[in-house]
């Protein structure tokens, strides 16, 4: 290929622009020539680009969001607004795109690679909730914000003998909520992957008051929400004044961690590695220390364990 685009799509993660960065330079000194698409899927379909140097990336790797924007583009999910794309594509010369974003951004890659042009999908999202990777950009980087935003209110808590419910990210899945449990010592964590009890919980909180702990910190993950409801029903039974705080999009920002900048570059290089080859439909993943890509329809059909064993241990020491 000697023309690429690249884009970033569906919810912003931080890390993305250090993708968007490894991406451009790996082309840039492969003699490729790469086109910056923005807004997601609405810039190519509204011809909204711009030619991408070494320059166009300067300075971008420290910061979070994304340099490109990024959008939900409902049009490219008809056969119309595809076809629209992939017209625009033939017209500006665009051989091959790297699609940096969530499963919903993936599933646009896979039909705009079935129309004939080759995308590789790297995965872009706070919420780790790609089965195809074991980390995805900005996972890390969420994560360590929740950390020290609950660092925060455990110090309120403790100040007022406090329980404090925090509900976190991460749409359906969990993982957010399980690791920055253990990683807080969260007395629990109510996520999706498990059914959960709102009188176990109290009842838990009430053995472990009888041992002198006096503040008490709850994550509830996104996908059970409520949290103001848990709050009041927590000090209801309890007799613990309880706050409920949502932390919201400020999980979503700030500078990434060296976790997210390194897989992002790592992954940035490896897709342009692929579309190089004239390799498209395929998304770029970690297993282990190892990066590996799959094909994206398979990729969609893969489930991602829940993290069984850090539940139990959290369990068991965050009494
Ligand atoms: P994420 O990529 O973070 O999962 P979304 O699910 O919002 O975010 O998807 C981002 C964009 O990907 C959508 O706005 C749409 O343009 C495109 N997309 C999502 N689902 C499909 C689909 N089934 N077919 C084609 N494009 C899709
Ligand atoms: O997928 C990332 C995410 O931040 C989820 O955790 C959350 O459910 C969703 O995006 C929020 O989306 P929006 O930016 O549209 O409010």
């Amino acid at each position: 290929m000697k023309r690429i685009g690249v884009l970033t799509s569906g919810g912003d993660a931080p890390g993305m622009n250090a993708a968007i960065r490894a991406v451009t330079r790996t082309a840039l000194y492969k003699g490729m020539e790469v086109v910056g698409i923005r807004r997601g899927y609405n810039g190519l379909i509204n011809g909204d680009v711009f030619d991408m140097n070494v320059r166009s990336v300067s300075s971008i790797i420290q910061r979070g969001g994304t340099l490109l924007f990024t959008a939900r583009c409902p049009e490219f999910k008809t056969e119309e607004g595809l076809q629209k794309a992939v017209h625009a594509c033939k017209e500006m010369g665009i051989e091959g795109l790297a699609v940096i974003g969530g499963d919903g951004s993936y599933r646009g890659a896979g039909d705009l690679s079935a129309r004939g042009i080759p995308c590789i999908g790297i995965p872009g999202t706070i919420d780790n909730d790609i089965s195809s990777t074991d980390y995805t950009i900005g996972y890390d980087t969420a994560m360590n914000t929740v950390m020290q935003l609950v660092d925060k209110l455990r110090d309120t808590a403790h100040s007022h003998d406090r329980c404090s419910v925090v509900e976190v990210m991460g749409r359906h899945a969990g993982y957010i909520a399980l690791n920055t449990a253990i990683a807080c010592g969260a007395t629990e964590v109510l996520c999706p992957e498990r059914d959960y009890n709102l009188d176990d919980v109290v009842a838990k909180m009430l053995r472990t008051r009888e041992t002198g702990k006096q503040n008490f910190i709850i994550i509830v993950a996104e996908g059970i929400g409520k949290s103001e409801e848990i709050a009041k029903y927590i000090e209801e039974k309890t007799g613990i004044e309880s706050r409920a705080t949502i932390l919201g999009h400020v999980q979503r920002g700030g500078s990434p961690t060296v976790r997210d900048r390194v897989l992002a570059s790592q992954m940035g290089y490896y897709a342009v590695n692929l579309l190089e080859q004239g390799i498209g439909n395929r998304v770029i993943g970690i297993r282990g220390d190892k990066l590996v890509d799959y094909d994206i329809h398979e990729a969609l059909k893969m489930k991602k364990p829940f993290e069984d064993a850090l539940y139990d241990i959290s369990g068991i020491i965050n009494i």
